[in-house]
């Protein structure tokens, strides 16, 4: 799926959907930081304003989707929960981050392709949740299928904003797969768990 090196255990959608209270409040959790990271890196220098704006509205269309998930916890009476520690996400920013002596231009950049990296992952396991989830009957499954198509704009909207602050194609496509190298390595060391990025 996109540009992802490392396909998710076929095990997990089955394994989190065995556990649907962890995963909806896990799921709430990553839209909610999804929404907060596009809306910081929005006013990260050197942004230009329309790459600026473009980050403003992914971040009202993710609050969007943490709306739509807490809906769906208050359906259930499931509680939203503490956040777990996210080492996935993190672990990702400080694979950027240690890349070593880069222009501002280039750190922005590579912080933009680390979030189209989550929403590659995102959607690719959407993608399974549907599928599983309409092999049930289950209702639910229309969700993740509608999700689903907004991670895979998400994921080639921040690649191009990437493009768009670098100003050179050819070495963000490079950082791009390099990056989906060592994403592909954390996810298969991660193992399976029920949540969306474990
Ligand atoms: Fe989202
Ligand atoms: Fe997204």
């Amino acid at each position: 799926v996109l540009c992802l090196t490392h396909p998710t255990d076929p095990r997990w959608a089955g394994l989190a959907l065995a556990d649907l209270p962890v995963l909806l409040a896990d799921h709430a959790h990553c839209e909610m930081k999804a929404a907060s990271n596009a809306l910081s890196l929005s006013t990260r220098w050197p942004a230009p304003t329309r790459v600026a704006g473009a980050l403003a509205a992914l971040a009202e269309e993710e609050l969007r989707h943490f709306r739509a998930v807490l809906a769906e916890l208050d359906r259930r009476s499931i509680p939203l929960g503490r956040p777990e520690i996210d080492g996935y996400a993190a672990e990702l920013r400080r694979l950027a981050a240690g890349s070593g002596r880069q222009s501002p231009e280039g750190s922005l950049a590579d912080r933009l392709l680390v979030g189209a990296l989550i929403e590659a992952r995102s959607c690719e396991r959407f993608r399974l949740l549907a599928d599983a989830l309409a092999a049930r009957g289950d209702a639910l499954g229309a969700f993740y299928d509608e999700l689903f198509a907004a991670e895979a704009r998400h994921f080639t909207a921040l690649v191009d904003l990437a493009i768009e602050v670098d100003r050179d194609e050819p070495r963000v496509r490079e950082r791009l797969a390099h990056l989906a190298r060592a994403e592909g390595a954390l996810a298969a060391r991660l193992g399976v768990r029920p949540t969306i990025h474990g």
